[in-house]
């Protein structure tokens, strides 16, 4: 099915290196994590979740069950809009406790507006830095306030991924646990892996511990006196290189397997000339259609608005996931990446799944609207699919044969009746096609 997937055999051990980089790089930057988050800088960037050093409780009191309560109220009022660590649609609140005093930070929290309108330096400043969005009022009392914020204390220099509950928001490339409960897009392929990567670690380990036997074996000879011809022909011996290099058997193996690459390659690579059957891509945001359209059954045209109207389906924009998600999920690190990209005023960036060429017109509407074909017959189980993929090849000859084999819905349209009628008079036994109607002609599909 997904044709991409098999290419990727030669590119495997390039991947196994960059993962080894990756790998470093991880360690690397949490040790350096330490030093940043004493610093109070967000981490954020790596994944790998840094051991909290749990900063100095605040000022305004901070024992452990001030902190769960002013988490569960966080959650329950703030995280809609905060991170502790992370910038979403309001700012991160890491340091508040030092930022601002408590009788600041409790005014502002009943209500910002007030604050904002009093002409304080700093509130008319992050308003402004905040495009002038209101942060809404909350009627939380002082001791409230002051847990929440003994909780943000609690949770600085936290990487932002624990805060929201240990899932990985990060990477969209990687199939989000939580947004696709069972899926089966990402997980494998992470799985397969963590095993190349622990095979490979094996091996090294293996051959490393066999070259430190085989040292000891020979000192242990070279320090006993009696040796006979054969152990000191053994401790003389030395690898001839050269011997190796010339082997016929070394350069049969060798030209062996280069030839087999260069083959499945080249195959591969003729085979997929403007193919992209399979083609899945990851999206920006792990949306699902098998949440949405299959167990929500919310309808196609909900969010392809012109699917039924237009030449083309329309991608929806933010503004109509935030029908539902002002409300719905909204403390999910996927949904925040919807608020982000409102609050920047710039679309979401989704994949191109399905592309033809310029040179061929197809139209959405004659086919749903007109010919009544449903989405399923060309894009397949979209409802099913976590992660779109391209179902149909896309291909001149999968138009050319669908036109050849359907017949035309020619019922209660005038426009067709003498059509029909000279169509049976010619071929009578042959069913009225989309083609006896010109749908094979090359114009109908380049101009
Ligand atoms: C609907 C979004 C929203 C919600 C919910 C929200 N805030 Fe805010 N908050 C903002 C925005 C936006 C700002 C930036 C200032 C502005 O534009 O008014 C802000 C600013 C702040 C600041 C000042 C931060 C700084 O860096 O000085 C604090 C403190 C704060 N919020 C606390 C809270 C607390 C506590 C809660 C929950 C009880 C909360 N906010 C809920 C949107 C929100
Ligand atoms: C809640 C909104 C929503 C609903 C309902 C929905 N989709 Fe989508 N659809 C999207 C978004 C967002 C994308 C782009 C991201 C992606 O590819 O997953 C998309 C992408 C697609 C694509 C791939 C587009 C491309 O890039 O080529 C197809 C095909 C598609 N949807 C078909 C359907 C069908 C068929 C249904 C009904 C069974 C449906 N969608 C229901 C939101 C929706
Ligand atoms: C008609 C309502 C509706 C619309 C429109 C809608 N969603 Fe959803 N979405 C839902 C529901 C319901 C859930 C499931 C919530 C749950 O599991 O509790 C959901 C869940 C999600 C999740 C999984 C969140 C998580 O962490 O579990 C993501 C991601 C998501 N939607 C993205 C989008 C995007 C992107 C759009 C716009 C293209 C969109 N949704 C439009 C109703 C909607
Ligand atoms: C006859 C086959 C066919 C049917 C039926 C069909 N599509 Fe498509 N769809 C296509 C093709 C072909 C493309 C690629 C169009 C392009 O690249 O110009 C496409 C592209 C799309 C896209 C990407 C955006 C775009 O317009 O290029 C979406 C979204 C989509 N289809 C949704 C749907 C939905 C929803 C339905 C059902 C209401 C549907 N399609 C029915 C063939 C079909
Ligand atoms: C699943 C079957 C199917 C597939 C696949 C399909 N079509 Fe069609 N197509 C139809 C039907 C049925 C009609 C007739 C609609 C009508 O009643 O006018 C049609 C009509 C058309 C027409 C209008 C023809 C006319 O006589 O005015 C064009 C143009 C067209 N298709 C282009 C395409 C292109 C381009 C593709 C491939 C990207 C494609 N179609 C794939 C079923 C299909
Ligand atoms: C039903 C629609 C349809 C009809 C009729 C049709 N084509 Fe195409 N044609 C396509 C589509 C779709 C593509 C793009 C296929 C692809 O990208 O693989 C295409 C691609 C092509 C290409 C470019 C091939 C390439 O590999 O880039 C040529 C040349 C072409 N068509 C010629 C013709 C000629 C000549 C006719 C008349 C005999 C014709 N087509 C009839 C849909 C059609």
């Amino acid at each position: 099915m997904n044709s991409n997937r098999l290419r990727s055999l030669p590119h495997l051990l390039l991947a196994l290196l960059l993962t080894f980089a990756g790998a470093q790089q991880a360690s690397a930057q949490d040790a350096s994590a330490a030093t940043v988050s004493k610093a109070g800088v967000t981490p954020g960037a790596t994944a790998a979740a840094t051991p909290a050093t749990a900063a100095a409780p605040a000022a305004g009191g901070g024992d452990a069950a001030a902190v769960q309560a002013g988490d569960a109220l966080f959650k329950a009022n703030c995280a809609q809009c905060h991170a502790v660590n992370e910038q979403v649609v309001g700012p991160a609140l890491a340091g508040i406790s030092k930022r601002r005093p408590i009788t600041w930070i409790i005014p502002w929290v009943h209500n910002s507006a007030k604050v904002v309108a009093s002409g304080d330096e700093y509130a008319v400043a992050l308003y402004n830095k905040f495009q002038k969005q209101q942060m809404p009022s909350f009627a939380l009392s002082d001791k409230e306030i002051t847990s929440i914020v003994a909780y943000i204390t609690s949770e600085e220099g936290k990487s932002a991924t624990a805060t929201t509950g240990g899932v990985t928001a990060q990477n969209a490339g990687s199939a989000d646990g939580q947004a696709s409960a069972g899926t089966d897009a990402g997980t494998p392929s992470k799985a397969v892996d963590i095993l190349l990567i622990a095979l490979v670690v094996v091996l090294i380990v293996m051959v490393v511990t066999l070259v430190i036997i085989g040292n000891l074996m020979k000192d242990v000879l070279r320090g006993r006196k009696d040796l006979d011809g054969r152990d000191t022909e053994i401790l003389e011996q030395r690898f001839d290189w050269g011997k190796f290099y010339r082997s016929p058997v070394l350069r049969g193996i060798v030209g062996t397997v280069v030839a087999l690459v260069l083959l499945y390659e080249g195959v591969q690579s003729v085979m997929a000339v403007g193919l992209t059957q399979g083609y899945q891509p990851t999206q920006p945001i792990a949306f699902s259609h098998k949440l949405h359209a299959g167990e929500h059954q919310i309808n196609c045209a909900y969010c392809h608005t012109s699917v039924y109207k237009g030449k083309s389906a329309n991608i929806p924009s933010a503004n109509i996931c935030m029908n539902c998600h002002s409300q719905i999920k909204t403390e999910s690190p996927e949904i925040k990446k919807i608020y982000r990209a409102i609050e920047r005023k710039q679309p979401v960036q989704w994949v191109r799944v399905h592309n033809l060429p310029d040179l061929a017109y197809f139209n959405h509407s004659q086919h749903t609207q007109v010919a009544g074909l449903q989405c399923q017959t060309c894009h397949g189980p979209i409802q099913n699919m976590e992660v779109v993929y391209q179902y149909s090849a896309l291909t001149m000859g999968w138009c050319i044969n669908c036109h050849r084999e359907t017949p035309l819905n020619t019922k209660g349209n005038a426009y067709y009746d003498k059509l029909v009628k000279l169509h049976d008079t010619k071929n009578a036994s042959a069913p009225f096609t989309v083609s006896s109607n010109g749908g094979t002609e090359c114009s109908k599909c380049h101009y």
